[in-house]
């Protein structure tokens, strides 16, 4: 059995945020992703597609999103008469960077009408010139309900390639783009690491290349990935997905053990968010996340459309 240390929030630390939650009748929403101790002080926490569903249908006036800034852009398309305050501003995402709505306006015109799936991981700009959206949780589902047989799927290549193999009815058009947590994994690591635990099961985030998924006996979403260590008979397990899940499932399964890569698995985007980032935006409200009304609302019709397509 593994021992597993809890992270401290300090008292006062707690006791001033509950305070300023309060004060200003907010709700904290955090990532998987981020620190252990923002778990602790969030309301809530989630993968990408839960966190958009709770924005949705919580009643506070106030989110602080502890996350990055395509998480609180999303929310703030849903919910454009809530404050969406994204923790700390510097937290964005290079996948979600590695398109630009120029970009995809000049990929589109060459394509003459073939829909546009993309990721939630990126800028709402993008969002506004695609079809649907799209999270690692509901991408086959999303793709499924598409009447087209070829689909251009934004930015993240690695999970495309991933739906496609689900998918053998569509044609699937990849963007280059990809999460560098994700990709940077070592495929003679993974082999020694199944090598020296026989026994475990292997469970990936489809962010990963294809040949690291090809060694995985479970692929899903960071929600998946928790369900799945939860639900399985196993004992051990090798998780190959951002650090950030250990502490849900250490936390919520003592008798399991888990074994990570050398490589550390550590989106650094994530880790940005702070406590002392929470007290600051909830004492200052800012940095407000409101995405204009002329992208929101091309925006929204893709994420609704999402939101439509029930969880795989
Ligand atoms: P999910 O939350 O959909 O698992 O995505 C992982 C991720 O990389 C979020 O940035
Ligand atoms: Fe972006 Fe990857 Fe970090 Fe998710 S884990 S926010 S996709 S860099």
């Amino acid at each position: 059995m593994e021992d597993y240390a809890l992270p401290v929030v300090p008292d006062g630390v707690r006791a001033a945020i509950d305070h300023l939650v309060a004060k200003r009748e907010a709700v904290i929403l955090s990532h998987y992703y981020c620190r252990p101790e923002i778990h602790e002080v969030a309301h809530f926490v989630g993968d990408s597609l839960g966190l958009s569903q709770e924005a949705a249908r919580n009643p506070a006036k106030v989110i602080i999103f502890c996350g990055v800034h395509f998480m609180a852009e999303t929310a703030s398309i849903l919910c454009p008469e809530k404050t969406v305050i994204l923790a700390n501003i510097e937290a964005g995402c290079p996948m979600a960077d590695m398109i630009t709505g120029d970009a995809l306006a000049a990929r589109k015109k060459e394509l003459n009408g073939v829909p546009v799936l993309t990721y939630v991981n990126s800028p709402a700009a993008v969002k506004a010139l695609s079809d649907i959206c799209c999270t690692s949780a509901n991408v086959v589902a999303v793709l499924r309900s598409l009447p087209s047989k070829t689909i251009l799927m934004t930015p993240d290549k690695n999970l495309a390639i991933h739906a496609q193999k689900f998918t053998p009815e569509k044609e699937i058009l990849t963007w280059p783009g990809f999460c560098p947590t994700h990709h940077r994994l070592n495929l003679a690591e993974i082999l020694a690491l199944k090598e020296a635990h026989p026994q475990a099961e292997v469970l990936a985030h489809p962010e990963c290349q294809p040949k690291i998924l090809k060694e995985a006996h479970f692929i899903g979403s960071t929600s998946g990935i928790i369900k799945r260590v939860a639900d399985s008979s196993k004992k051990e397990f090798i998780v190959l997905t951002e650090e950030g899940v250990l502490h849900p499932i250490r936390k919520n399964n003592p008798g399991k053990v888990f074994f990570t890569p050398r490589t550390a698995m550590v989106c650094p985007n994530m880790k940005k968010n702070s406590l002392e980032n929470i007290i600051s935006a909830l004492e200052n409200m800012d940095p407000v996340i409101k995405v204009p009304e002329e992208i929101r609302i091309p925006a929204l019709r893709a994420v609704d459309r999402m939101m439509a397509v029930p969880r795989d």
